[in-house]
């Protein structure tokens, strides 16, 4: 898996902000430590060794965006915000039910989605999609990638059917219009806004961005025990450190090669994730009413939610690798909410090629586990089973066993933001 530094000349972090100078002359305005994160990011790099803490000063259209982002009013249902599928108390993942996957939005009856919903944290350092040198898809918003920036992702859930369900821009407008802070709305974009209905939907989008950037102290505060411990302000328990040294050991869980855990050569903060796209082969949730349907597949880049990689087939399956920042919060896991708690996550990493009869239905004509049964079978061979820990086969040992899975999980949760030495 290629890193981000190695796609930097083409590609620098931050890229997706579409007016970068704009977002500089905030800087002031802000903490010192603020600026200096903003200033690090700008010049492609996420270096923060001293925690945000404080919620800064934020820009007059960020703090619009949050409003936005909390507002249930702009849904069809009038339920239903951005903060409800994406709760600040769980790194803002979705928040679900025991047994429930994904999320349940819609205009009057439920309807339930169709992916769970990522962590919104440390998006601040995601570019826009592309392919590197070697052909690597990276980067890019929503688990496919396939919007460009934050401003361009938010259009979706609030006219999703599955999600806040609005039927047209001019809706939720109208909404807008009568919210407790139109005024502010028009002061930060002008007093005619609402008469272009386009515009001034582009203008809350913008907003929504603004905010997800500026926070830093919500979005991007790099304040876990493991951020004190690479800053040298506290140690790792014994075995916090053996979780570690397996997290990072490329014959044991070799975890790094997608979810890198070291600070970059620039001396940016570690992301836990390299933003490029993997095929992990997860098994099918029947827990998603989507799944009734032995036709649907959710096929990640080549579709059906993205449709320009459709003809690459080669990508089918694929799903951005997320950070791990915060992961303890951010149950369920995967981008179909298949694993419930991390022991079991980790033990499907470890022990899918092992003991698949674990993890997938047994075929009742072959007694053999339908290995990767969420892809159509000409697509398995998609499937990663090459890198360290999916290289096994049944009767292997486990790339980790028990006690080292207890190691990483403790190491894991050194990724939690908010820690008090
Ligand atoms: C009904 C639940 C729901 C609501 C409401 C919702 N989201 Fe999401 N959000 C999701 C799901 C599910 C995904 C993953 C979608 C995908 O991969 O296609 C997602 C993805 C995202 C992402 C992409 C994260 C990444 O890793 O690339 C961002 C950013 C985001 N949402 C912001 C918002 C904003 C802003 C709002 C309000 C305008 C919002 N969401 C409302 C469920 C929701
Ligand atoms: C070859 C790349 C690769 C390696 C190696 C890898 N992962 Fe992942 N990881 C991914 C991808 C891709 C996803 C998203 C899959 C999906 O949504 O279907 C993911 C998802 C996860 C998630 C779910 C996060 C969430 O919020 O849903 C966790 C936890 C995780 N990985 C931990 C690990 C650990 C621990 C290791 C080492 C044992 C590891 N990963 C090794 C690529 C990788």
């Amino acid at each position: 898996m290629s890193t981000l530094s190695d796609s930097s000349d083409t590609q620098p972090a931050c890229v997706n902000l579409p007016f970068p100078a704009a977002a500089r002359l905030f800087v002031p305005a802000l903490t010192l430590a603020t600026a200096l994160a903003l200033s690090a990011c700008s010049a492609g790099t996420g270096e923060a060794t001293t925690p945000i803490t404080q919620s800064s000063s934020l820009s007059a259209q960020a703090a619009l965006g949050e409003k936005i982002f909390h507002d249930a009013s702009l849904s069809a249902s009038g339920a239903l915000s951005c903060g409800t599928c994406h709760d600040e108390d769980h790194a803002f993942a979705g928040a679900t039910a025991a047994g429930i996957p994904v999320p349940i939005g819609g205009a009057g009856g439920p309807v339930q989605g169709f992916r769970n919903a990522p962590s919104l944290k440390y998006l601040t350092q995601n570019p826009a999609f592309f392919f590197d040198a070697e052909g690597t898809p990276t980067g890019g918003f929503d688990r496919d990638g396939r919007a460009n920036s934050l401003r361009e992702q938010a259009r979706r859930p609030f006219l999703a059917a599955h999600e806040m369900a609005n039927a047209s821009a001019a809706q939720v407008v109208d909404k807008l219009k009568v919210a407790a802070y139109a005024a502010e709305f028009r002061a930060a974009f002008g007093e005619q806004i609402f008469a272009d209905p386009e515009t001034a939907f582009d203008r809350a989008l913008f907003a929504l961005q603004k905010y997800q950037q500026e926070d830093l102290a919500e979005f991007a505060p790099y304040s876990s025990k493991y951020d004190a411990f690479l800053a040298g302000r506290t140690q790792l328990s014994a075995q916090e450190l053996r979780g570690l040294a397996l997290y990072n050991d490329p014959q044991k869980g070799n975890c790094a090669g997608c979810h890198p855990s070291a600070r970059g050569a620039d001396g940016a903060a570690p992301l836990f994730t390299d933003f490029t796209y993997d095929n992990l082969g997860v098994p099918r949730n029947p827990a998603i009413t989507a799944n009734n349907d032995p036709a649907y597949f959710d096929l990640g880049l080549c579709g059906p939610d993205r449709t320009d990689l459709a003809d690459s087939t080669d990508l089918c399956g694929a799903f951005k690798v997320p950070t791990l920042r915060n992961v303890a919060l951010t149950a369920p896991y995967f981008h179909n909410g298949r694993f419930e708690n991390l022991t079991d996550l980790l033990r499907f990493y470890v022990r899918r090629d092992t003991n698949p009869d674990e993890w997938y239905p047994i075929d009742p004509g072959t007694g053999e586990p339908q290995k990767f049964n969420d892809l159509p079978p000409e697509y398995a061979a998609n499937v990663n089973t090459t890198e360290v820990p999916y290289n096994r086969h049944p009767g292997d040992l486990p790339a980790l066993d028990e006690t080292d899975i207890e190691d990483v999980l403790a190491f894991l949760q050194t990724l939690t933001d908010g820690f008090q030495p």
